[in-house]
């Protein structure tokens, strides 16, 4: 197992439409592996691979009852086949860094997938847990939180990722904005 690094907005792979799973291997249970360990690491409650890289249908999500106890869970090539309902809540996206914002989402969902070894399941989940489905789902479509919301909040989201990305550059260049 090994720690993955984590691609935070405006990384383009987060935008890519992910590739369905079509083989159930060991590479696949060892990027699994990968992905659990990342996303406790980090620490979160979902992770999708697009976040580490790699554009494929695939999602762990943590389902631990206690703090100190991490159970997980996979789903691959999850899909949502029935929602209802509706629920606002503040989310946060360990590819969005610094901001947590109210989002609308179903209450319930159902929600089909494989396990790591191509098994198809369907899952029925309604509040927290279904929002995290939900979440982590929209990535795999390119999807971010963050497209939930407004507008303008979005658009000023947006300008101040690119004030500290052009701060980090001049940085890099040797540039200070220091007036004296
Ligand atoms: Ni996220």
């Amino acid at each position: 197992m090994s720690l993955r690094q984590i691609l935070t907005f405006p990384n383009p792979v987060l935008r890519q439409k992910a590739e369905e799973v079509t083989e159930f291997n060991t590479d696949l249970n060892s990027f699994i592996a990968d992905m659990v360990e990342t996303m406790y690491d980090a620490p979160g409650i979902g992770l999708a691979a697009p976040q580490i890289g790699k554009s494929i249908r695939l999602i762990v999500v943590d389902i631990s009852e206690e703090e100190d106890e991490h159970k997980s869970m996979v789903m691959v090539n999850p899909k949502i086949t029935k929602q209802s309902g509706k629920q606002v809540d503040e989310e946060g996206c360990l590819s969005v860094l610094d901001l947590t914002a109210s989002v609308k989402r179903s209450l319930e969902v159902t929600v089909s997938y494989q396990d790591a070894e191509g098994k198809p399941h369907e899952l029925c989940t309604e509040d927290r847990f279904a929002i995290v489905l939900q979440h982590e789902i929209d990535h795999l479509d390119g999807i971010l939180f963050l497209d939930h919301l407004s507008t303008l909040k979005r658009a000023l989201y947006k300008k101040k990722v690119k004030k500290q990305q052009q701060a980090a550059a001049k940085k890099d260049a040797g540039i200070t904005d220091d007036k004296k």
